[in-house]
């Protein structure tokens, strides 16, 4: 499936909706989602931005861990992801990315990884993956704060 890129402009107002629970029962629920998101930062650590993640085993495995977390909830399956407390999950992501300097090659690169990951998945309905990938797309843009 073509999963398309769109370009970041700045000052552009970032529309963006949280992924249909379909794509989160296609891929099979917590445990799919968890092998989705460990393949993916497998490939991180082959990819060019690989330098802004901790290169220590235990802390990298903390981040596997907290990641799928969040895509999980987001995903509108159980909440697991404890770090936001209380906070909106999708404001707290951008906040929390305010920590590093990211910017639209970055986020390219990682839209890439994860694209991917996802090409790897078998057998997923096109309109799921769909409504995740435009999630990605356009949320990604919100943490991206170098230009
Ligand atoms: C759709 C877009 C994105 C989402 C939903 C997302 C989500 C996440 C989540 C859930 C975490 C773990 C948070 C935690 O520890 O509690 C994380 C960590 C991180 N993300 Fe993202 N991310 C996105 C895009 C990006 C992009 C484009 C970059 C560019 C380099 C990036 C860099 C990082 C880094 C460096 C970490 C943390 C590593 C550490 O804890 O040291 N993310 N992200």
């Amino acid at each position: 499936m073509d999963l398309k890129i769109t370009k970041i402009t700045k000052g552009e107002k970032v529309n963006f909706s949280n992924p249909a629970k379909d794509f989160y029962e296609a891929i099979g629920g917590e445990k799919g989602m968890r092998k989705l998101m460990y393949n993916f930062y497998d490939k991180i650590y082959e990819s060019n931005i690989a330098h802004f993640f901790p290169q220590d085993e235990d802390e990298f495995e903390q981040v596997k861990i907290k990641n799928s977390n969040f895509f999980i909830q987001i995903c509108g399956g159980p909440k697991v992801y404890k770090e936001a407390g209380g906070m909106d999950l999708n404001e707290y992501m951008i906040k929390f990315h305010d920590d590093f300097s990211i910017n639209e090659k970055a986020r390219i690169e990682w839209l890439g990884t994860m694209r991917e990951a996802l090409n790897e998945l078998e057998n997923i309905d096109n309109e799921a993956l769909k409504s995740f990938w435009n999630y990605l797309d356009n949320f990604s843009k919100l943490t991206v704060n170098s230009f």
